[in-house]
């Protein structure tokens, strides 16, 4: 609809589209991965689960779950459980970082957000997909770090990761799409990784 490129169109004038906040927050959020041990306060929690549950799905489905973890014991107990669980994957890349103390899944963020979907529904990767952005673009307009990430779904690749499937609420029949932590970011945002150019075919 937009083209952020330069050109006028749809009566939106390029300057505008230079100073719309939407787009500015989009451009300025970035994965973080360094976070303030404070919990985040409970309006700025709600403003991120009304933003993911705004999200868009496929036929209004909304066939997803969210797990809002703020206990840090219970933290710290998933990242030892996916720890252990990377350590059996055998790569030695994965070895290595299930080895370093220092590596914590979550990177001490306050507040872990888990998304589940309904395993028999359709799209649910992609509804569960849309959520995660709306609450780290959320994160950002409140001035939140956050990081979406998969690698917590190795939690449930064992039995003692699973036993905790009850106390996180994720409902019978759903599995963990993806996890966003969320807090105060420590120190400045990190600069956008490069991003590919290429990838986009204009038809008109
Ligand atoms: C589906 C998905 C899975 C990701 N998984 C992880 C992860 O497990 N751990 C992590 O630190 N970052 C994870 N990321 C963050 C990406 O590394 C990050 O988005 C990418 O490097 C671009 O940086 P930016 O988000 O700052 O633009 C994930 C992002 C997405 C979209």
């Amino acid at each position: 609809m937009y083209n952020l490129v330069g050109h006028t169109c749809l009566g939106v004038r390029e300057e505008t589209m230079r100073t719309n906040q939407t787009l500015e927050v989009i451009k300025h959020r970035r994965s973080i991965r360094s976070f303030q041990p404070e919990q985040i306060t409970e309006p700025q929690l709600q403003a991120l689960m009304e933003a993911a549950m705004a999200a868009p799905s496929a036929l209004n489905q909304q066939k997803w779950h969210f797990t809002v973890v703020g206990d840090r014991a219970l933290i710290d107990l998933m990242v030892d459980i996916v720890k252990e669980n990377m350590a059996k994957l055998g790569h030695e890349s994965f070895t290595k970082r299930a080895s370093d103390p220092a590596y914590h899944t979550f990177y001490h963020a306050p507040t872990v957000i888990m998304i589940s979907g309904d395993e028999k529904a359709m799209f649910t990767q992609v509804d569960c997909g849309a959520a995660a952005e709306n609450i780290v673009i959320a994160a950002q307009a409140l001035d939140l770090g956050s990081c979406i990430m998969t690698s917590p779904g190795l939690l449930f690749m064992s039995e003692k990761g699973n036993e905790l499937r009850g106390r996180l609420g994720i409902p019978v029949g759903y599995n963990h799409v993806c996890t966003v932590a969320v807090g105060r970011r420590r120190g400045d945002s990190p600069p956008m990784p490069p991003r590919n150019k290429d990838v986009v075919t204009y038809v008109r």
